[in-house]
């Protein structure tokens, strides 16, 4: 018999009831729900709305119930429509009358809302831990390699040179912005909806700031139809989880070329690659291309989101339903693919020679040598000229830059000298390349130290 049953003559449907139940994905709510549920049971004693008996009995039922669960004593039931059913009726069950006391002056949606805010400000938590984690394993992996010459590139064209430091510190940029936005994320959905009942507030002389305190938030949200029909935190937590993966999707893409045989810029560790059942030469960077892959279903989640919620006039409807699943798999999601990433990037060996002999390809100091000639004094257009006809000479004569010979510069130009040879060579170009910003090792260095105090690494 449902709880809600007292307006009905029959029994619901039993195909209906699976499909209106939510408790196959909402049960991992149980501990937020117990835990609203206490601050609520207390305030209701507080203001004298139920006795302090039932309150006591309420708080010890629940208690019991929280730690049933948790040692395994108690187990869900399936066929609950959902979590808050499930616990309210566990409650009263095991307490009698105090138990149907519970639910005075509190609905279901402002209970949902507060139980899913206070779940995804843990999952909030362990995003955020698991993203620093990320972020220092490429700090640490970035100071180790200041000095370590790669190609940059556009285009996936061979550009300038630039260090794997710096390389890696792009990345490391990014998942700052991912910390920044779950930051925000986390305090903009701060605010309790407890007390706003279906959607109209209570006649009952509840105390909102008490439970949002008790619970953590910082306030009450504001107007009790919005506090029941929100779902902007989902949406926000979705969109910043969607980010991160998109970061670590494009850093997965970049692995992937690292790891070809083309490339050969990194070897992953054999503990964090794959074989093939056929192939025996074979290593795969199964990881990242699941990473990539994953990416694309996070996304799919914050589309989910925003549609469902496009339409919906105020206040609950029970499209809001689905809010979780997506939410859910979306951190879920994120989550393992931090976890899977970063032991991996701690444990991939950097073919550093490799990086360096492919930044000696492809004419990655053309701009140096037209640098060069500006710094004597030549307007840059018309350096760039020479140097694009020094670059074409090469072309033809199958040769680079470093090995042509004097006599060919002082052709295009007399102000080319035999120091040519030293401000196109590598370390010199990399080192020149030292303003704010940019991967000389100083200016990485400076960047890594204002990195790591900015994040307290
Ligand atoms: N299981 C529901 C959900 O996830 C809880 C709220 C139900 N409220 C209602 N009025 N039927 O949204």
């Amino acid at each position: 018999m449902k709880m809600w049953a007292g307006r009905f003559e029959k029994e619901l449907d039993a195909g209906i009831n699976d499909f209106n139940s939510s408790i196959s994905f909402d049960w991992v709510m149980y501990k937020q729900d117990i835990e609203g549920s206490l601050a609520h049971a207390a305030m209701l004693g507080a203001q004298g709305i139920i006795s302090a008996a039932d309150a006591a009995a309420i708080e010890q039922g629940l208690l019991g119930i929280l730690a049933d669960l948790e040692s395994g004593a108690l187990e869900i039931d399936p066929a609950a429509e959902d979590i808050h059913m499930f616990v309210e009726a566990e409650l009263t069950s095991r307490i009698g009358d105090a138990g149907k006391r519970l639910h005075t002056a509190r609905s279901r949606n402002d209970q949902v809302a507060t139980d899913l805010c206070l779940y995804l400000r843990t999952k909030i938590a362990e995003l955020t831990k698991e993203t620093r984690g990320l972020a220092a394993a490429l700090v640490g992996l970035a100071e180790g390699n200041l000095n370590t010459v790669m190609p940059g590139y556009t285009h996936l064209q061979v550009a300038q040179p630039v260090t794997f430091a710096h390389h890696l510190m792009a990345w490391a940029q990014m998942l700052r912005r991912d910390l920044g936005r779950l930051e925000d994320c986390a305090k903009r959905m701060n605010q309790s909806p407890l007390g706003a009942g279906a959607l109209a507030g209570t006649s009952y002389p509840i105390d909102r700031r008490a439970t949002a305190d008790a619970l953590g938030f910082t306030a009450p949200c504001p107007n009790s139809m919005d506090a029941v029909s929100d779902r902007d935190f989902c949406v926000e937590l979705a969109s910043a989880a969607a980010l991160l993966m998109t970061h670590l999707s494009r850093f997965s893409e970049e692995i992937i070329l690292w790891c070809s045989a083309e490339f050969r810029f990194i070897e992953l560790d054999d503990a964090f690659a794959t074989g093939s059942s056929i192939m025996p030469q074979k290593k795969n960077p199964d990881i990242t291309e699941l990473v990539r892959g994953k990416a694309g279903r996070v996304t799919g989640d914050l589309v989910t989101l925003l549609t469902m919620l496009k339409g919906l006039p105020l206040a609950y409807n029970k499209d809001l339903q689905e809010d979780k699943q997506a939410v859910f798999d979306a951190v879920e999601t994120a989550l393992a693919c931090l976890r899977a990433f970063t032991p991996m990037v701690n444990t991939m060996t950097v073919l550093s020679q490799n990086m360096r002999n492919a930044a000696a390809k492809g004419f990655i100091n053309a701009t140096d040598c037209a640098d060069y000639l500006t710094k004597k004094g030549m307007p840059f257009r018309d350096a760039y000229k020479i140097t694009g006809a020094l670059v074409a000479r090469c072309v033809k004569e199958n040769t680079t830059l470093e090995a042509l010979p004097l006599a060919a510069y002082k052709e295009a130009s007399p102000l080319f000298e035999e120091d040519i040879y030293h401000a196109i060579d590598l370390d010199t170009c990399v080192a020149g390349r030292a303003s704010e910003g940019g991967p000389a090792p100083q200016a990485v260095k400076r960047q890594i130290a204002e990195y790591k105090a900015a994040l307290g690494l």
